[in-house]
């Protein structure tokens, strides 16, 4: 799949235009694979988070919310096997100290060998053999860095449910079947990051691990995936940019006993978003090894014990969030002239509606100022009377806003204004003040 480079370019470029995605410290050249979402961008992932939690935690009465710190006990990460498998193998290029990961697809020859050639200076013979390197991010906790413990910032949110799966339970009441549901960042000290937000040093996460009976993971695991299908299908992303990938033996994670990616054809190709694993008994039978405390479940009814499997769905926010935009930009030409359009779901819109004034005058700015303070209410909205209506209506194509509210002569005289679809570009007139149930009922998906 060749890489569409000039679409990430232009993405790239109308995210730090429009406010969605600037670089971290960018006046000081920049953090790499760290990014900052600006107004634009933080109401689009916030929704993305809310739908999510929405659907997760709010419509479904066997999936409890939890919210755990950063920072866990660093035994956390030796139960989890992160300390000694969550690994990249690297290799060092001793001319111009530059670090690849092995598999780096630019490196010609075999790294250790005299043969390979370093894809940044083109030496021969100077890449070293590969290295294991932890991809965790550590920390001190302690008034004294030399005596103080070493902590890792979190690579996945999964465990801080792991470790308070059984206060939820007690605290609840919930019985197995029951899941646990979280967003929250994580870091990882990535070494090839890259294509913009895809592959940063610190994300967010928003994790669900679902605790079952052994025996019943299997058709759990059939379920979950099919569900978050449906969700990436709600947003309104094109259902042939979708598609699952299951983890073959060597791509399987160290806690998994199978897993499926959920993958989206972007721009530069095929790539997973989020991942549903079978994680069965891994995590809870090592924290139960490693903490010393029982953690099985006794089942009410048969008085069976057993430490409960659990079906993880783990979908990235700023990588749903890159999903998103890739699937809404577009470039169409309309009535001669070409504009650009994020054609964002209105649901997910950081913007639901703008409101114009038609002219700085004759009663139309006092009306539209009513109707924005009215809307603002209920609603992320914004206001502009500067430029022709023609620009104003392509500066929201932009941002995505699928609504323009246009107050005119005639909304003076009788209190309707147009309602603009951003999509189809045809214009009702409505009155203003049903605008709110009008676009209430439009924004429900
Ligand atoms: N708890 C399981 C877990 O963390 P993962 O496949 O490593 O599984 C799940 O990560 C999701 O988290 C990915 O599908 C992706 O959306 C997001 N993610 C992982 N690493 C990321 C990174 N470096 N930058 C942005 N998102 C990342």
């Amino acid at each position: 799949m060749p890489a569409d480079n000039n679409v990430m370019e232009k993405l790239v470029s109308l995210a730090k235009r429009r406010g969605f995605v600037f670089q971290s410290s960018e006046i000081y050249g920049g953090l790499g694979s760290v990014w900052d979402y600006g107004p634009l961008g933080v109401e689009l992932k916030k929704n993305l988070k809310e739908r999510w939690w929405r659907s997760m935690v709010h419509e479904r009465e066997d999936i409890e919310g939890l919210d755990a710190a950063i920072l866990m006990h660093p035994k956390v990460w030796e139960a989890s096997g992160h300390i000694a498998g969550f690994t990249d193998p690297l290799v060092d290029c001793k001319h111009c100290k530059n670090r690849f990961r092995a598999d780096d697809p630019r490196i010609k020859g075999t790294p250790g060998q005299p043969d390979a050639q370093c894809p940044v200076c083109g030496s021969r013979g100077t890449l070293t053999a590969p290295r294991l390197f932890n991809l965790m991010f550590k920390t001190f906790m302690g008034p004294v860095e030399e005596q103080a413990a070493v902590v890792y910032l979190r690579p996945e949110t999964a465990q801080g449910i792991y470790v308070n799966y059984l206060n939820v339970l007690q605290a609840s009441r919930q019985k197995i079947p029951f899941g646990i549901a979280q967003v929250g960042k994580a870091f990882r000290n990535e070494i090839t990051p890259g294509n913009f937000t895809f592959r940063t040093r610190e994300f967010e996460q928003m994790e669900m691990q679902f605790f079952v009976k052994p025996g019943t993971d299997g058709e759990w695991f059939e379920f979950w995936k099919a569900q978050r299908m449906e969700w990436h299908y709600g947003l309104g992303i094109r259902r042939e940019k979708l598609r699952f990938h299951q983890h073959t033996k060597e791509e399987l994670a160290h806690y998994a006993k199978d897993a499926y990616d959920l993958e989206y054809e972007f721009p530069f190709g095929w790539h997973e978003f989020e991942g549903v694993h079978n994680r069965s008994d891994f995590d809870l039978s090592r924290h139960q090894q490693f903490s010393g405390k029982k953690l099985e479940y006794l089942d009410p009814a048969t008085k069976e014990r057993f430490i409960p499997y659990v079906v993880e769905t783990s979908v990235g926010a700023d990588r749903t969030a890159l999903v998103v935009m890739c699937d809404a930009y577009r470039e169409e030409t309309v009535e001669g002239e070409t504009r650009v359009v994020m054609g964002f779901n209105p649901a997910i819109a950081p913007l639901k509606a703008a409101v114009f004034p038609l002219v700085n005058k004759d009663g139309m700015p006092e009306l539209a100022r009513r109707i924005f303070d009215d809307l603002r209410r209920h609603f992320n909205v914004f206001y502009d009377d500067s430029g022709s209506i023609g620009r104003r209506y392509r500066r929201q194509d932009e941002a995505g806003t699928p609504y323009g509210i246009t107050v005119d002569g005639q909304s003076v005289g009788d209190g309707t204004v147009t309602v603009r679809d951003r999509d189809t570009l045809r214009q009702e007139r409505v009155a203003g003040d049903r605008l709110v149930s009008h676009l209430g009922d439009k924004l429900k998906m």
